[in-house]
């Protein structure tokens, strides 16, 4: 890859965030923890609808569905999922249909009802098996095409080689904003929560493209290392390879499991520190991966040595919103 056209520069991008997303000091948190430099890469306001860090895959995926002349977009994910309304927003600015297959119960679900609200059609897949949506993706995908649509459909996440170009880009931007900061508060260590496993795959692909030796501690919250991490690998290596770029070396990742009581309940430390950071930062956090991704910051913050460490705050603020309607922070 050349300095001046990134390999992501050359890929079609249909834009929705406002980047380069700030990356500031939280210096309120830093002194009630008596301890930091903390920086916090700010994905929670990306600008487009309360996309956080899934806007990024969004740009690309939507530019490669339009530019294949697609008609639906079809995707899925839970009653929680960010992605889903992300997507459905995403596909309704971009001039597409779009189709969510949705594991549980979409009934009340706030990110299902914004995704509703943009005219995306919600298919149940009638269960509580995950796995289920993306088969129903690619069913409904032929379907469609069998009927004469043209249909791009995409997993879960968006977690494709494609989709982890976003954050490919992410890091070119994150590391020109180090540029500009305090060498002393330069990060030793990224956190980042994964679910699906697309954005840290493309943060990885990202970093060493540009050459940015920082390691990243990934926070699992819906699977167990063992699993997580193959998967990223062979994410970031397929986005490596679209872009041309070095695959990143699988050291540069460790990984945490971060499941703790359950996909999207968070534990009691990781529930008090989530109300530390909105009471010193005004920060949101959801219990599914803010607050995991956060406590891990902490704990390496306070560890031995100590700091400075970057936290990605990827957004969640329709789930963190609705945890704190429910009265349990
Ligand atoms: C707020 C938030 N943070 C982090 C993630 C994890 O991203 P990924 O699924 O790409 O691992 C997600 C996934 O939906 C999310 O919604």
């Amino acid at each position: 890859m050349s300095a001046s056209t990134p390999g992501w520069a050359a890929l079609p991008r249909f834009p929705l965030a406002v980047l380069p997303t700030p990356l500031v000091r939280a210096h309120r948190l830093e002194a009630a923890l008596g301890c930091g430099p903390l920086l916090v890469k700010r994905d929670d306001l990306i600008g487009f609808g309360v996309a956080g860090n899934k806007a990024r895959p969004l740009e690309y995926l939507m530019g490669a569905a339009r530019e294949q002349g697609a008609e639906v977009f079809v995707t899925g994910g839970g009653p929680g999922s960010n992605f889903c309304a992300a997507a459905a927003q995403a596909a309704r600015v971009a001039g597409l249909e779009c189709e969510l297959m949705v594991w549980g119960d979409p009934a009340g679900a706030p990110n299902l009802a914004l995704a509703a609200a943009a005219g995306a059609r919600l298919v149940p897949t009638g269960g509580e098996v995950r796995e289920a949506v993306d088969e129903m993706v690619a069913a409904r995908a032929e379907e469609l095409a069998a009927s004469g649509r043209r249909a791009f459909a995409v997993p879960r996440g968006g977690s494709t080689g494609l989709g982890a170009v976003g954050f490919a880009a992410a890091a070119a931007e994150l590391a020109a904003q180090l540029t500009d900061l305090n060498p002393a508060a330069r990060p030793a260590l990224i956190v980042f929560p994964i679910g699906s496993g697309g954005s840290s795959a493309g943060l990885l692909a990202g970093l060493a493209a540009v050459g940015l030796d920082i390691p990243v501690l990934g926070v699992s919250v819906s699977r167990p290392p063992a699993e997580i991490g193959p998967r990223v690998h062979e994410l970031a290596r397929a986005c490596a390879q679209l872009l041309g770029t070095p695959v990143p070396r699988p050291e540069q990742l460790e990984l945490l499991d971060a499941r703790g009581p359950g996909f999207g309940v968070a534990s009691q430390i990781e529930r008090e520190r989530a109300r530390l950071v909105l009471h010193t930062e005004g920060l949101l956090l959801d219990e599914t991966y803010g607050a995991e991704a956060l406590s891990a910051a902490v704990d390496r913050l306070l560890g031995d040595p100590p700091g400075p460490v970057l936290w990605w705050h990827t957004g969640g603020l329709i789930p963190a919103v609705s945890t704190i309607m429910k009265g349990t922070r």
